[in-house]
C-alpha cells in the first residue's frame, strides 16, 4: 500500500519537475511574425520581461499605447490587442505601417538612450 502510494507520490513530482521548466519557457523571447504574409527577415529576438525590465520601461503604453478615434487615451494601454490589429500592411494616414510601426518603436527609442540594437542583423538574428 505504501509502495503504491509513493510510488504515486513520485509519479506527481516527474510531472511537476517536467511542467515547471516547459512552462518557463513560455516566456516571449522573439516578436511573432506571423502577421506578415511573406516575412523576408528571421523574427526579431525580443526577451520582453527581460527587456523592459533591463532597459528599466515601467509604462506598458510605451510600446502598447492604446488609440480611440485617432486619440491617444492617456493613462491606458492595450497589451490584450497586437500591434497588427490598428497597424496594417500598407500606413493610413498618420498611422504607420506594420513594419513602420516596429521599427519606430524600438530604433527610436535605442538612437535616443543611445543602447539596444540599431542594425537590421542585430534583432533579425539568423
Ligand atoms: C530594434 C530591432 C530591429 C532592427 C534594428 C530592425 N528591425 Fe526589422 N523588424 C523588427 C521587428 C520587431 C519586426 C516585426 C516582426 C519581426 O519580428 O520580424 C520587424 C519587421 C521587419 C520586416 C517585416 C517583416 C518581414 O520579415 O518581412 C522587415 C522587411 C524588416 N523588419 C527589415 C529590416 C531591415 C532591412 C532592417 C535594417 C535596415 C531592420 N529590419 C532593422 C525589429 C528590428
Ligand atoms: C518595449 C516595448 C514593450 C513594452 C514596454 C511592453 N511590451 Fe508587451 N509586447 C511588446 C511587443 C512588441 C509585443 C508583441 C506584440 C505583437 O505581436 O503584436 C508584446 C506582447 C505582449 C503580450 C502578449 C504576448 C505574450 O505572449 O506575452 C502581453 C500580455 C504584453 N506584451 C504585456 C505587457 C505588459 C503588461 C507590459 C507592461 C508591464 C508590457 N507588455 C510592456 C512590447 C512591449
Ligand atoms: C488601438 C490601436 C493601436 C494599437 C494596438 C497600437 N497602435 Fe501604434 N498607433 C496607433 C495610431 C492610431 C497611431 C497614429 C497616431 C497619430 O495619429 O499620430 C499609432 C502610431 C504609432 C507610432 C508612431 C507615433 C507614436 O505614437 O509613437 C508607433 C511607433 C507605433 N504606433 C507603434 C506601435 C506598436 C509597436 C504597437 C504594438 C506594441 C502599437 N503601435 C499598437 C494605434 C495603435
Ligand atoms: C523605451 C525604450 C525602448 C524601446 C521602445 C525598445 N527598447 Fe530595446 N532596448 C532599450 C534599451 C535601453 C536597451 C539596452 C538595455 C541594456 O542592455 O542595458 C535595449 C536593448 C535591446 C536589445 C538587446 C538585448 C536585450 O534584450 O537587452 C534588443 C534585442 C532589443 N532592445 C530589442 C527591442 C525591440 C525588438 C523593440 C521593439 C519591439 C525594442 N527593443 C524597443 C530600450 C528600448
Amino acid at each position: 500500500m505504501y509502495n503504491r502510494i509513493i510510488k504515486f507520490l513520485g509519479l506527481i513530482l516527474v510531472f511537476v519537475l517536467m511542467w515547471v521548466p516547459a512552462h518557463s519557457q513560455d516566456e516571449m523571447t522573439a516578436i511573432d511574425n506571423d502577421m506578415f504574409l511573406k516575412p523576408q527577415r528571421p523574427v526579431s529576438v525580443f526577451q520582453h520581461d527581460e527587456h523592459n525590465e533591463t532597459a528599466e520601461i515601467e509604462d506598458c503604453a510605451q510600446c502598447h499605447h492604446l488609440y480611440e478615434d485617432g486619440q491617444l487615451v492617456e493613462g491606458e494601454s492595450s497589451e490584450d490587442m497586437r500591434c497588427a490589429d490598428c497597424h496594417e500592411e500598407k500606413g493610413i494616414g498618420k498611422t504607420p505601417s506594420l513594419t513602420q510601426a516596429f521599427h519606430l518603436n524600438c530604433k527610436m527609442c535605442h538612437q535616443e538612450k543611445k543602447s539596444g540594437p540599431v542594425m537590421c542583423g542585430e534583432c533579425h538574428v539568423k
